[in-house]
């Protein structure tokens, strides 16, 4: 057992896997609860898009939290999962018919609506059954946030949420739908966003919208601010989870709610990128030209962050004690991209030795796909050791 790993089990695996760790996940939904349970009109929604391995929705469906789907599989994962529907919310910028209709058919709690077009479509299709579709508009606060391009959602040039120009002409539309009720805003900046004044300035926006609204006699019963709290990749044991008392504080202090008003998140990553790691063994060392290479057997294919945002992921060699050299980690993938670290120091690697690729609950396992036929990497929790 070195640190939180059961080595000795890992050995009897075949690798590559992921291991999630719930006592982790259990502390960090802890944590969460303290939090919304102080603000009695705090509700937490979670990001299924992070993670929706059956057994980790299943004990964040324990804990309490809802679920925020962004595709007709998420929501049937989170009802297999035992998600109540009234607890689902669905965003997304092209949902299609199917869709739009397995949410009409759960009288999920609502559709975060992202254009006029589409509002038009769930009123059609909810009409033709004769219900009434519970809907928030999301906006596009055009609020900047300090992330990644590839993760920032909340600007004027991205394709998501209605722009703020719109936003009365949409609600006017909305109020005027037979087959729509109209129940709040929803917004989202990005993700990976440590920075708290990104979410303070969120706020300030909501607050200008809502006194807007309030001229304009328009009532709101919900404001969703999206997700976003970004975790620290750089210590996965250090800070065991993400400052929340920080994060629901900055809403609790910037942002005005109307009476009954009830205030949705909708987090992935806090909860659940520290609780996991890509589990991989070393194939092969090799000696290149200018540098070493810890040749391991995972690849992009079951962990894209670093090819696709350059994502640092602390790697850990859990068997090896020797002195520490710098290794460039490569996977067996047939793309330069493949790559989880570059001059990585690591205690001298050996064929065979096993590494952990930490922080990689978030996004991980449910971004893995089976590029060059391989097969998709299982998921393992604590109790299956
Ligand atoms: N709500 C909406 C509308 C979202 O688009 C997202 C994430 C979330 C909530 C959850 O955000 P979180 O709390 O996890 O930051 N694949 C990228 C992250 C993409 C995030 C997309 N939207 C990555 O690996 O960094």
């Amino acid at each position: 057992m070195k640190g939180i790993f059961p080595i000795e089990k890992f050995q009897k695996v075949r690798t590559p896997f992921y291991y999630y760790d719930t006592t982790l996940l259990r502390a960090t939904l802890h944590e969460i609860r303290k939090e919304v349970e102080r603000r009695e009109n705090f509700v937490v929604h979670y990001a299924v898009k992070a993670n929706a391995n059956p057994k980790i929705l299943n004990i964040i469906r324990e804990a309490g939290l809802g679920a925020d789907c962004v595709s007709g599989g998420e929501i049937e994962a989170a009802l297999r999962a035992g998600f109540p529907a009234s607890k689902i919310v669905y965003a997304g910028v092209g949902k299609s018919d199917w869709e739009i209709n397995l949410g009409l058919d759960n009288d999920i709690f609502c559709f975060n609506v992202e254009s006029i077009a589409e509002l038009e479509v769930i009123n059609e299709l909810a009409s033709k059954k004769g219900v009434v579709a519970n809907v928030c508009l999301r906006i596009n606060p055009n609020v900047g946030a300090h992330t990644h391009a590839n993760i920032t959602t909340g600007l004027a040039e991205n394709k998501f949420g209605i722009a703020m120009n719109d936003m009365f002409d949409a609600i006017d539309e909305a109020l005027s739908m037979k087959n729509i009720r109209f129940k709040g805003l929803h917004f989202h900046i990005g993700s990976q966003i440590l920075d708290m004044g990104d979410f303070k300035a969120l706020c300030n926006r909501i607050n200008e919208l809502q006194a807007e609204l309030e001229r304009r006699h328009v009532r709101v019963d919900n404001i969703n601010v999206g997700g976003g709290l970004g975790v620290s990749y750089d210590h996965p044991n250090h800070i065991p989870v993400p400052d929340f008392q920080s994060y629901f504080s900055t809403f609790a202090r910037h942002l005005t709610l109307r009476p009954g008003q009830s205030l949705h998140f909708e987090l992935g990553r806090s909860v659940v990128a520290q609780m996991g790691s890509l589990i991989t063994k070393v194939l092969y060392v090799k000696q290149g030209a200018t540098k070493q290479f810890a040749i391991v057997d995972a690849g992009m294919s079951d962990l894209i962050r670093p090819a696709l945002y350059q994502a640092y992921h602390k790697i850990e060699n859990l068997t090896g004690d020797g002195p520490l050299c710098p290794y460039d980690v490569v996977g067996p993938i047939c793309e330069s991209s493949d790559v989880f670290g570059k001059s990585v120091d690591l205690n001298e690697v050996h064929r065979g030795d096993i590494f952990a690729i930490r922080s990689a609950g978030a996004y991980g396992e449910i971004m893995a796909c089976q590029y060059n036929c391989r097969p998709l990497p299982q998921g393992y929790i604590t109790e299956d050791f």
